[in-house]
């Protein structure tokens, strides 16, 4: 009954012309070698008589393009750096091979101005996943180095459109540009940088069309820096499927909220039960001043079918391995510093220094009382391949932290000593301040994986880790 048209049509694309030109923002397929040049480019970003903006962006376009591959399928990515300073890409939640991570000095060199490297990926897991640099990340992404990369189930569910909206923010001057004060001591110390214009793929969308009884998958990714997002469908009653490219016990969020921080997706199943020709908004209630991210417009024509789907889609579990909560190695991690925080001190370059002198170095943050760095960054902890470990995180601090963990992802246990439901498996947690959370996981992926703060503010100056997995 219902179609998947996008991924028809994309697939039909790959068989009969080169991936890269198929169809617009939907590059790459199975074994097939995908372009990716960071560079400047000028776009219209506020749109409506204002100038446009330089961003930096792949292929100059902001969000980059969208790679999309069937869950099982390999995919090259050569990505050619035309900035002027180096770069990495990061594959945001893909379980792969650690060569293929992208953190400078860590996993790879960084890819010089005009130089090349070729990213090689096999993702194990179908579901919403984005990528973006890991190097200068403050600015680099805030400039708008980001896309989604989206894994297909090899039977995905029906819906009849598959959408991809990645939200993000922009701290933009009067003439649209992007004002240069990124890593600003002010936003490290506080909740990073939260900027002024919110798009979705890059654009002020005030009005997406949707027409009566249509079934969508909304793919609903967070690339800001450090903007937190809630969001309400008025009238309407998403439904969540899967978190962090996950797949969830399909269910309605608490609150009719959907609260995404920076770096976590969540797809959701959106039925349009409105009639022809009615509005509905979207609104975000994140922070003190509501305001609406755009409006839901009812198309003036017959409905897609009399009435709306019922059907609920179970998306495939992707088989990650279970931990064993009897066997686990509890460690504990805990979050502290920034403004208002009760941390004396900390160290830093194997000295410790109290919290006046190292706001004075720029070092804001510090996980288990060590200031990470950006490189050479000592293991906290070295993990044994195949033991389940239970993190206990504290967050310590006054101000929120979504803190992400390369290669794996880890289960969702219980957040101030009440169990979650679902038990979601995550690779990024919002912890707010001064919450307890634990989440479980196998380290099931060796090699050197990052643990840090994804508002890159924070991880800059000092609040990042690594965890080592032999
Ligand atoms: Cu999406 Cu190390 O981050
Ligand atoms: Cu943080």
């Amino acid at each position: 009954m219902l179609e998947n048209p996008s991924r028809r049509s994309f697939l039909k694309a790959t068989v009969t012309a080169p991936a890269v030109l198929a169809v617009p923002g939907m590059l790459a397929a199975e074994e097939e070698t995908v372009i990716l040049t960071a560079r400047r480019q000028i776009v219209p970003l506020v749109g409506q008589g204002y100038p446009e903006t330089e961003i930096w962006g792949y292929d100059g376009r902001v969000p980059g393009p969208i790679i999309r591959i069937t869950r099982g399928g390999t995919v090259r990515v050569q990505v050619r750096n035309e900035l002027d300073q180096p770069t990495t890409v990061h594959w945001h939640g893909l379980r792969i091979d650690n060569k293929m991570d992208g953190v400078p000095g860590l996993t790879q060199t960084a890819i010089a101005p005009g130089e090349d490297f070729a990213y090689r990926i096999t993702p194990p897991d179908a579901g919403t996943f984005w990528y973006h640099s890991h190097v200068n990340s403050s600015e680099q992404i805030g400039r708008g180095l980001h896309g989604a990369l989206i894994v297909d189930e090899i039977d995905p569910p029906r819906v009849d459109r598959d959408l991809v909206w990645i939200l993000d923010d922009w701290l933009l001057n009067r003439d649209a540009q992007i004002v240069n004060s990124f890593d600003h001591p002010r936003d490290a110390s506080h909740g990073g940088q939260i900027g002024n214009t919110v798009t979705v793929n890059g654009r002020i969308l005030r009005d997406f069309a949707v027409r009566t009884n249509e079934r969508l998958r909304l793919r609903l990714i967070n690339a800001a820096n450090g903007r937190i997002f809630r969001l309400k469908f008025v009238e309407h009653a998403p439904l969540i499927i899967a978190l962090d490219g996950q797949p969830v016990p399909v269910h309605e969020p608490e609150d009719s909220s959907i609260v995404l921080a920076p770096a976590m997706r969540a797809d959701l199943l959106l039925d349009c039960t409105g009639a022809p020709g009615q509005r509905f908004s979207i609104v975000d209630s994140a922070y003190r001043q509501p305001y609406e991210l755009l409006q839901l417009v009812y198309q003036t024509r017959e409905p897609v079918r009399s009435k709306p789907a019922i059907a609920l889609p179970r998306l495939p579990s992707n088989d990650l391995h279970q931990p064993d909560l009897t066997q686990a190695v509890h460690l504990n991690v805990s979050f502290g510093g920034g403004m208002h925080g009760q941390l004396a001190g900390a160290r830093y370059r194997g000295q410790w220094l109290d919290v006046r002198r190292l706001f004075q170095q720029g070092k804001m943050w510090a996980i288990n009382g060590v200031v990470g760095e950006s490189e050479g960054i000592v293991p906290l902890y070295t993990l044994r391949l195949g033991r389940t470990y239970v993190l206990h995180l504290t967050n310590k601090s006054a101000w929120p932290h979504p803190v992400h963990l390369h290669g794996h992802h880890f289960r969702l246990l219980s957040r101030n000593g009440d169990p979650v439901a679902y038990r979601p498996w995550l690779d990024t947690v919002l912890l707010e301040p001064r919450d307890k959370v634990d989440v479980a996981f196998v380290a099931d992926n060796p090699g050197h994986w990052m643990f840090h703060c994804h508002i890159p503010e924070h991880m800059a100056t000092g609040m990042a880790t690594v965890f080592r997995v032999v």
